[in-house]
């Protein structure tokens, strides 16, 4: 009896992983930008494109990035890929993102949220390219696009 207690305990310890849910904006990444971004991207933040039309004071207002569309907008269009520049943690490129500092406390904490980021948009997903070439980077393509998931 015993041993068939333990082993139940065992199959249910190893069948975690598998019901484990994806990601979603909902449960993972709208808490996540709550607690770190919307000190600055909040609902009292430029919407993009006002911010865009901002000129020099760009430099000290955040865009606004805290519901799923006005999320999305800096990760499909209209700017493409910059939730990713600004994100990334320069692994590959050798130089991190501006915002990336802001992902978490300690280096643990940002690589832990950077991941659930990464998870969230989906296999693939983290490109960094922008919607046209720009200084020899090649545009985004359609393929690197549908690889991006960002479950609701
Ligand atoms: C202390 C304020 C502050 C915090 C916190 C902050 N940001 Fe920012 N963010 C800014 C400012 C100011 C800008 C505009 C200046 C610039 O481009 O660097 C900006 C710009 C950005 C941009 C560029 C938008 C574009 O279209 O170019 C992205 C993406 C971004 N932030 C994402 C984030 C994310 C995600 C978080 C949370 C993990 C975050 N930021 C936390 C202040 C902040």
């Amino acid at each position: 009896m015993l041993k068939r207690m333990a082993l139940t305990v065992v199959l249910i310890g190893m069948a975690v992983p598998a019901f484990a849910q994806e990601p979603t904006w909902r449960k993972d990444i709208k808490p996540l930008v709550e607690a770190q971004c919307i000190e600055c991207h909040g609902a009292t933040a430029p919407e993009y494109n006002e911010w865009e039309i901002l000129g020099d004071a760009k430099k000290e207002v955040g865009p606004r990035m805290d519901t799923y569309p006005h999320f999305m907008s800096y990760v499909i269009w209209p700017a493409t890929g910059a939730m990713m520049r600004r994100l990334d943690d320069g692994k590959i490129s050798g130089k991190p993102g501006n915002m990336y500092q802001f992902l978490g406390n300690s280096d643990a904490d940002r690589d832990k949220n950077l991941q659930t980021i990464k998870e969230w948009l989906g296999d693939g997903a983290w490109n960094l390219n922008r919607w046209k070439e720009r200084k020899g980077v090649p545009g985004v393509t359609k393929e690197q696009l549908e690889t991006i998931k960002a479950k609701y």
